[in-house]
């Protein structure tokens, strides 16, 4: 409530209808009464205000405050440049005099501009100000929840989630708790997500319901998160006309099938009118998929889109397939390669309300990866790009890694090399038609949401750089940090603030020091992937593997003698990756296999990078919480309480990644360390 003091002192003026306006004025008068402010509704006489929110459109204007607010707005928007629409999300923020104009062409745009304002505070009435236009770089900004309606044996009420249960689901029904779902869209709306899926994209029996038996639990969700414009969208499993409609086949060129996607997909409509569409996992982990009939990915999709067309959806296709069968000893077959070796090929062939959905790196979320190539191999393809909001691989919310940085990397990143277009180009599409940016959620039922509570940080840079994908990942931290300990209600606002930046600024940096190396990926406990598991995956059937011997680490994926997965690059890439001289530091495991005495760009050698990169990344976690412990008594309590158990949780399992990595490349190299430090 604090980041909204600023605001809620002020006269505002709300101009409009319907329901996204009415959000505003909810908004805006709670904020009034809590903090001795006024708020009018469409007026039809003048008032005096500080701030206006008001439609360009064309209805009748008995005010003269709106009517001034407005032509300020357009001659605004003329000065800006280029004067044309706002879009369906974007505002406009100017001065008229002593008024504070938010200017929008649909009501979302209201939504918006209004937590805009927010957190500006003071800063939103400075009169030197200077008109500013905001309209997303991404048309659809998504979180998918990978939540199961009953529990799941292994994978439990959230899977893996690190932030306690559900906030949708528990024991098998809806959790029934409106009121945060409600909070939760605001939460979301604030932070600039529109979209959600409510369910794992691992559909089990129970959850395949809620297309059809359970659908009023899914529209009930849809209602409660409607006011903050949020569509929301179902994930489906592909075998549900067997399982649900009691066919004998799902095959996505028979009649029958498509016949009950269309009616099963219409009856969604009818209770859901905006439903956003349907997420797919096919053919991967084990999921139903076309392949049992000798069909693709595209019959697949295309299928779904074809039901979904008319009625407005998408279908999010997963492009995260690959054979999780494999045999070690088979050195031919890498996992990186699948996505491409499936998906290219494809593209053209996909309906233009089908969304490919790829995950960022080739693998599977990692701490550090190289971009996917697939983003770059399917220009007539709509992409989105997904990343994980939730920390599976980058310490599961009991580990401070602030993933901005790492995004913003990923975003601008340009897969044809430097002039070329960037990942984020590629997700937003041609005037806008692209897949957008999904992640996969990090909210739980937990009292500060995401169990770590500076892991909300992670979610809020997921929604503003879904916005803006070029925004300093660091000015969002600081947006995140002034909002949630704002000055007032700390004791010395500076130090906090600081003290957050020294801490979370660099620690996806330091989280990469202290577990898998450059590159190489992995390394985690099978199955839970939490803590050092060096060998854990070395022999498995997942096809993660990092190939250490007595000489040597690192997967040899050139063309020249490796999987030939550097091939799937344009040619910018595929070459800088191939060449030993030119493949950057941070992903040399990933590309190449090389002796331990390799010398790096940076001067050292692999095997003393390895040793020195881990003993600072422990020495780095001690810093954090002693900085931590310094804001002891200036802030809430159980804040306090929260994040100073989970550093030292952070120390212990650091300092188990550290020595069990040192001591697993000590005894396979034999070399030593220059610095002789403690390796057992
Ligand atoms: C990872 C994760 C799984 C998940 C899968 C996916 O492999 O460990 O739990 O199902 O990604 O993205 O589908």
């Amino acid at each position: 409530p604090e980041a909204f003091r600023s605001l809620g002192a002020r006269r505002v003026l709300v101009h409009g209808d319907g329901l996204l306006v009415d959000t505003v004025l909810h908004e805006v008068s709670r904020a009034c009464a809590r903090y001795g402010g006024r708020v009018w509704h469409s007026p039809s006489w003048d008032v005096d205000v500080d701030l206006v929110f008001a439609l360009r459109g064309a209805d009748e204007l008995p005010s003269s405050v709106v009517r001034a607010a407005r032509s300020a707005g357009e001659s605004a928007l003329a000065e800006i440049g280029d004067g044309g629409s706002l879009g369906d999300e974007g505002f406009l923020l100017a001065r008229d005099g002593d008024v504070t104009v938010v200017l929008a062409d649909a009501p979302a745009g209201l939504l918006y501009g209004l937590f805009h304002v927010v957190r500006l505070c003071a800063a939103a009435f400075d009169p030197e100000r200077p008109p500013e236009r905001h309209r997303p770089a991404l048309h659809r900004r998504m979180l998918d929840h990978w939540d199961n309606v009953a529990v799941h044996p292994v994978m439990g009420q959230v899977e893996r989630g690190y932030a306690g249960g559900s906030i949708f689901w528990r024991d098998g029904r809806p959790c029934g708790d409106l009121a945060r779902i409600r909070e939760y869209g605001r939460l979301l709306a604030a932070s600039g997500v529109n979209a959600i899926s409510v369910n794992n994209v691992n559909v089990a029996r129970t959850e395949a319901l809620l297309l059809t038996d359970r659908l009023g639990d899914v529209a009930e969700i849809a209602d409660v998160l409607r006011p903050y414009h949020i569509r929301v969208h179902l994930s489906v499993t592909f075998a549900a006309p067997v399982v649900l409609g009691g066919l004998s086949t799902a095959d996505p060129l028979d009649e029958g099938v498509r016949a009950w996607w269309a009616a099963t997909t219409r009856t969604v409509y009818d209770r859901i009118p905006d439903f956003g569409g349907y997420v797919v996992k096919a053919d991967s982990e084990g999921q139903p998929g076309p392949f049992t009939y000798g069909r693709d990915h595209a019959d697949g999709a295309n299928m779904l889109a074809e039901a979904l067309a008319p009625l407005g959806g998408v279908v999010h296709w997963r492009a995260f397939v690959y054979n999780h069968h494999q045999d070690w000893r088979d050195r031919s077959t890498d996992r990186a390669r699948a996505a491409y070796d499936h998906f290219a090929p494809l593209d053209g062939r996909f309906r233009t309300n089908v969304v490919v959905q790829v995950k960022f790196g080739p693998v599977d979320f990692q701490t550090r990866e190289p971009v996917s190539p697939v983003i770059a191999a399917m220009p007539a393809t709509r992409i989105a790009v997904e990343l994980q909001v939730t920390q599976e691989y980058t310490g599961q919310q009991r580990h401070v890694c602030h993933l901005g940085p790492w995004w913003s990397e990923v975003l601008r990143f340009a897969p044809w090399g430097p002039d070329g277009r960037a990942v984020a180009d590629v997700a937003a599409g041609e005037s806008g038609a692209g897949g957008g940016l999904v992640a996969v959620a990090n909210v739980g039922d937990d009292l500060f949401w995401t169990g770590h509570p500076l892991a909300q940080a992670n979610l809020y840079t997921f929604g503003r750089l879904a916005w803006d994908p070029r925004r300093d990942p660091t000015a969002v931290l600081d947006e995140w940090i002034t909002l949630t300990f704002p000055p007032s209600a700390t004791a010395d606002p500076d130090l906090v603030r600081r003290t957050l930046h020294e801490i979370m600024d660099d620690s996806w940096r330091t989280y990469e020091r202290y577990t898998a190396p450059l590159g190489v990926g992995f390394m985690v406990n099978p199955g839970d992937h939490y803590g050092p598991g060096v060998d854990g995956y070395e022999y498995t059937r997942w096809g993660t593997y990092h190939f250490a011997d007595r000489d040597g680490v690192g997967v040899d994926r050139t063309r020249a003698s490796g999987t030939g997965f550097t091939g799937q690059y344009p040619p910018y890439w595929a070459q800088v990756y191939e060449s030993l001289e030119t493949c950057p530091d941070e992903l040399l495991l990933f590309f190449h296999h090389v002796p331990y005495g390799h010398v790096l760009h940076s001067g050292s050698t692999v095997i003393q990078h390895i040793y020195d990169t881990h003993f600072a990344g422990v020495e780095e976690v001690t810093a954090m919480r002693r900085r931590w412990r310094t804001l002891n008594g200036m802030i809430d309590p159980a804040v306090y309480e929260r994040v100073a158990e989970r550093l030292d949780e952070q120390v212990r399992c650091a300092t188990e990644w550290r020595d069990q990595i040192n001591t697993y490349f000590y005894r396979k190299s034999g070399m030593l360390d220059e610095r002789g430090r403690d390796i057992y």
